[in-house]
């Protein structure tokens, strides 16, 4: 047994010394995604939500202590100026100043608590202390068992004082949801809500495969380039 099979809590683990005291809690999963260093290899699933994406994403697992980073896409490292070491492992509050907004820090926690996807423009910081207003969306992802798996994470920067871009972003996206038809609409819902192809199929009494080509429609049709990326879309438009 390792730090990887103690990540429940500090004080369930039976490596806890006076001398170690925190052996197998959030430092330890800190230190081995950073050990690892490849994120890719750490979690291929939590990868595949936004490798793909353009937009600046992570995934986060609540099942470790204080639901840690597990994984970051290259737009995530570009916008906040933090390299992969400095963000995997690490909640994702380390965004958060002196003037984000406890209001909408509430807003996003409330939604973490409750299993819910948000959208919320908080002030957030760079690694190098510049502010910035962030669009940012977390969702949660269940597993096959409908149990909590991830939450993914998209942040895009807004210009201050700039005509938002979420206006014309909200706008886009409901444009685009009316391409869609009324099944792919409805596997949209859910894929938004964070269930997996299993439990939408069982949901709306189709076939898996049946299921996969609605979503895969769906997809080409918002242009959307990762789940992650159709998830966003689908809260920016408020489904
Ligand atoms: C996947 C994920 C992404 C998050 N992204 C942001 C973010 O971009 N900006 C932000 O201020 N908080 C973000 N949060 C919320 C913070 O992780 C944290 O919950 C919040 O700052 C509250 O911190 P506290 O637990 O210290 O009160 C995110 C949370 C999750 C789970």
């Amino acid at each position: 047994m390792d730090g990887r099979d103690c990540v429940k809590s500090a004080t369930d683990c039976p490596h806890a010394s006076a001398q170690r005291p925190l052996p197998c809690a959030q430092e330890a999963a800190r230190q081995r995604f950073v050990e690892h260093g490849d994120i890719y290899t750490a979690d291929p699933e939590a990868r595949d939500l936004i490798c793909h994406s353009p937009i600046a994403s992570v995934v986060s697992n609540p099942r470790l202590p204080d639901n840690p980073l597990i994984a970051c896409n290259q737009s995530f490292i570009d916008l906040t100026g933090y390299s992969e070491e400095e963000i995997i492992g690490r909640n994702c509050r380390f965004l958060s100043g002196p003037g984000t907004e406890p209001w909408l820090t509430e807003a996003i926690r409330e939604g973490v608590r409750e299993q819910k996807a948000v959208l919320v423009e908080i002030l957030n910081y760079k690694k190098d202390g510049t502010p910035f207003r962030n669009a940012v969306v977390v969702a949660p992802v269940f597993d096959d068992d409908g149990e909590l798996a991830y939450f993914h994470g998209s942040q895009i920067e807004l210009e201050e004082g700039a005509e938002s871009p979420m206006v014309t972003r909200r706008a886009r996206a409901a444009e685009k949801l009316k391409d869609l038809s009324k099944r792919q609409f409805e596997v949209l819902q859910m894929v938004a809500a964070g269930l997996r192809n299993k439990q939408i199929a069982y949901e709306l009494g189709l076939s898996e495969k049946t299921v996969k080509m609605h979503r895969g429609l769906a997809m080409e049709k918002l242009g959307a380039q990762s789940s992650a990326d159709m998830i966003r879309l689908a809260v920016e438009a408020g489904v």
